[in-house]
């Protein structure tokens, strides 16, 4: 058993403990929840807010709180020292001296901001995804952040929903390579190091499928589809061993996701085993009485017998749990295993060790923005970026010695650079476009705005108002004339355009979902000199992109590439750098499709692929029924050619595996990186399947003219799913095994499964 322990605490992150270390830490803990009263118990229950803000609502008294020992943690406070003195009120004032656990959304970076979770999803490489947790995890643990609310891993299909911008993307498996990798690159081995940080999935569950992509809407799902195509990378972190979870806004089958016993007990706890705590969303609680729930109390009460343990701003634990203990609708065992789980993580944090060890201004000194930690936000940043097109090998724009227009709002915007969910950086140190290309292009770079983001001056200034509006006071029309007349004294358009960072993120939904409309305008006018243009696309989101992209000579999609954007998108242009993204959800063609997604289910009058409309089909009159760039899809700047599929044996019984393998050749000039795309189709089985599901990928580097042979092993697990009684089979039967480039160009082999 101990040696079992042992090895579960290499196999997953570090939120599991040794047998003997278990052991040490139950009694810790018995002791202590000896010494508590009711109302100390119930006070650990509470994460009250300071600094930064997600909602409406603010949290009152919190000093005192804490004195009174009515407060388990906090978040929003960012620098060791503030964070060390708030801890020492917790320590030194409070009757029972336990520590505060400090949270902050961490998202893709502290101070270095990282590319945006979705970009980062692009990069489809979970080791340099990991390496990036890590030296977030470096720089907020130096500044008192014990706690992060990240990964977030909810599966979307909803391009129009603001929070695409901070999850993996549409599909489950990669969903939970990258909660996988991101968990263990916070947590590390071991949570007490003072270089880790608690991870905190979220947001459970199914956040992502909000009804007309409106956020915090309604979710209508069953549970077989959540099983299936939802849940994977939740479960994927719990396996993974994240410390702790986050509850969702939305309902799930007409119970909001925070008194939801299903989903919190018994999926969570009792199916999937998970150890870890659960924290409600901001105000999630309150938020039920709009939902229809209750009032505040019935909502508190709901909350913690549904296997909520921490309650995000709501306030209502401190008042109706003492209520709730008194007349018996909350018993004192559920009460007991909140506090235990919140006060065992604060004890695998190492806090109760030392309180202050994520406070060290000397360490944050060291590391925060340093070399090292930008190096790999600019590593990332390339990885990330994905080539939608690129006609006639128009980039790499190197050594043509060529004279370069650029034009765009996003050009000279070194504030929108890191993207949204930026709560901690200082903005001082990100590297814009223009600033980028200078160092690599020099003086053959003119440069001018062109344009404003957007033609709402007042939905502008709201979008930047937290750093302030940088809006051009001229007239269209000046900037029009200014960029027109550089951009035809040049050889070469780049143009930075897209959504502003704050058109993505929480509360941040859109409906028409294309480039903002002056710059699509600017766009066509850039295109209409005749010159090449390159577009540099910054999103948080897919964009509908058909008209705009038609005339253009390249489209480089760099999302939000944070702190060191500009060095790396000026790096990627010049081939300095290779982009080697994939997207890691569809871009549609056109608004009306949405829900566009890959591995859809099969009508039982499928379209053909790229056939004109047909009546009693399943198709549009109008617009074509595959997006306009599929999952999986980017380009190199170099070519890659692959064999066919083969398979080690066209048999296997539920217990075997056979090899799935396919050649890929780099048929350019240059180095480049692929990534090699494994999908299965289960033929036919008890409930429908979806056409192709993606079961494993790698990412591979080629010399010009090499080539590699990569295998994946195919095993019952990859072949099963949850049938109508959500239990996990492996049905025999034929199955496709498809693989390649991305989800649409795909060669394929038959394995039975006896
Ligand atoms: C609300 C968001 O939904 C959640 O993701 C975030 O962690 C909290 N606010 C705290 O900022």
């Amino acid at each position: 058993m101990k040696l079992r322990n042992f090895l579960l605490a290499f196999a997953t992150a570090g939120a599991v403990l040794t047998a003997g270390a278990e052991s040490r830490m139950d009694s810790f803990i018995n002791s202590l929840m000896g010494k508590m009263t009711l109302e100390e118990k119930i006070g650990q229950l509470n994460l009250p807010v300071s600094g930064i803000l997600t909602g409406d609502a603010r949290s009152n008294n919190v000093i005192e709180n804490i004195r009174k020992g009515r407060t388990g943690g906090l978040f929003g406070v960012t620098g060791a020292e503030n964070v060390r003195k708030i801890q020492e009120i917790a320590v030194k004032e409070s009757r029972l001296g336990i520590p505060l656990i400090f949270g902050l959304d961490v998202i893709h970076g502290y101070e270095t901001h990282y590319p945006i979770p979705l970009a980062q999803a692009a990069s489809w490489n979970p080791v340099l995804v990991e390496k990036v947790a890590h030296a977030a995890a470096e720089e907020a643990s130096a500044s008192g952040i014990s706690w992060t609310f990240s990964p977030m891993v909810d599966v979307t299909r909803e391009p129009r929903w603001g929070r695409v911008a901070e999850g993996a993307g549409e599909d489950p498996y990669l969903g939970s390579r990258m909660a996988q990798a991101m968990v263990r690159g916070y947590q590390g081995n071991n949570l007490a190091a003072p270089n880790t940080l608690l991870a905190c999935v979220k947001h459970f569950a199914l956040y992502g499928a909000p009804e007309g992509g409106r956020d915090y809407n309604t979710v209508i799902m069953d549970r077989q589809t959540a099983m299936n195509e939802y849940l994977p990378p939740y479960k994927a972190a719990v396996d993974a061993g994240v410390g702790s979870l986050m509850a969702s806004f939305n309902e799930f089958e007409g119970i909001p996701a925070t008194a939801n016993k299903w989903l919190l007990t018994d999926l969570l706890r009792d199916r999937w085993g998970f150890k870890g705590m659960v924290v409600s969303d901001y105000t999630a609680i309150t938020e039920m009485i709009a939902h229809g729930i209750g009032d505040l109390e019935e909502c508190s009460v709901r909350a913690l017998n549904a296997g909520i343990d921490m309650d995000m701003v709501s306030e209502g634990f401190n008042t109706y749990v003492v209520k709730g203990i008194a007349d018996g609708r909350i018993s004192m065992q559920r009460l007991d295993q909140a506090v235990r789980y919140i006060l065992e993580t604060k004890y695998k944090l190492g806090l109760f060790d030392n309180p202050y060890l994520y406070c060290d201004p000397k360490r944050a000194a060291a590391v925060l923005h340093s070399e090292p930690v930008r190096a790999i936000a600019r590593e990332m940043a390339a990885e990330t970026m994905v080539l939608l097109k690129n006609e006639g090998n128009m980039l790499p724009l190197a050594g043509s010695g060529k004279r370069i227009a650029l034009v765009g709002p996003l050009a000279d915007a070194p504030w929108e650079m890191p993207g949204c969910w930026n709560v901690a950086t200082s903005k001082a140190h990100n590297v814009s476009v223009l600033e980028g290309m200078q160092k690599v292009f020099g003086d053959r770079v003119s440069y001018a705005k062109g344009c404003n983001a957007l033609c709402d001056s007042v939905l502008e200034r709201k979008l930047t108002g937290d750093y302030n509006s940088h809006r051009d006071g001229r007239t269209c029309d000046q900037m029009r004339k200014e960029a027109l007349e550089i951009a035809r004294n040049s050889d070469i358009i780049v143009a930075a355009m897209g959504e502003l960072m704050n058109m993505s993120g929480e509360g941040a939904s859109r409906a028409d979902i294309r480039i903002p409309e002056p710059q699509r305008k600017l766009l066509r006018e850039l295109v209409a000199t005749g010159k090449p243009v390159v577009l540099v696309l910054f999103t948080g989101r897919p964009l509908v992109l058909t008209e705009d992209v038609r005339d253009l000579a390249a489209v480089l999609n760099v999302w939000f590439a944070g702190s060191e954007a500009g060095d790396a998108i000026a790096e990627v242009l010049a081939g300095k750098m290779e982009p080697s993204g994939r997207l890691p959800i569809s871009f549609p063609y056109h608004i009306g499709q949405i829900p566009v997604h890959y591995n859809q289910k099969n009508s039982g009058r499928p379209m053909p692929p790229g056939r004109p409309y047909q009546k009693y089909r399943n198709s549009y009159q109008d617009i074509p029924n595959e997006p306009l760039y599929p999952f999986g899809y980017g380009l190199g700047y170099t070519r890659f050619e692959y064999g066919k599929i083969s398979l080690s044996a066209p048999e296997m019984d539920k217990t075997g595996k056979v090899t799935a393998s396919v050649a890929v050749t780099n048929k350019g000039k240059r180095a480049g990186k692929e990534v090699v795309q494994l999908y299965i189709r289960d033929i036919y089985a008890s409930s429908t399947r979806p056409v192709k599901e993606l079961k494993g990928f790698e990412k591979i580097e080629l010399a010009p003219g090499e080539t590699k042979t990569v295998s994946f092993t195919v095993d019952a697990s990859m072949l099963s799913f949850y049938n109508h009684d959500l239990e996990f089979v492996c049905e025999p039967g034929d199955f496709e095994i498809m693989a390649g480039h991305d989800s649409n160009s795909l060669s394929s082999a038959k394995l039975t499964v006896k």
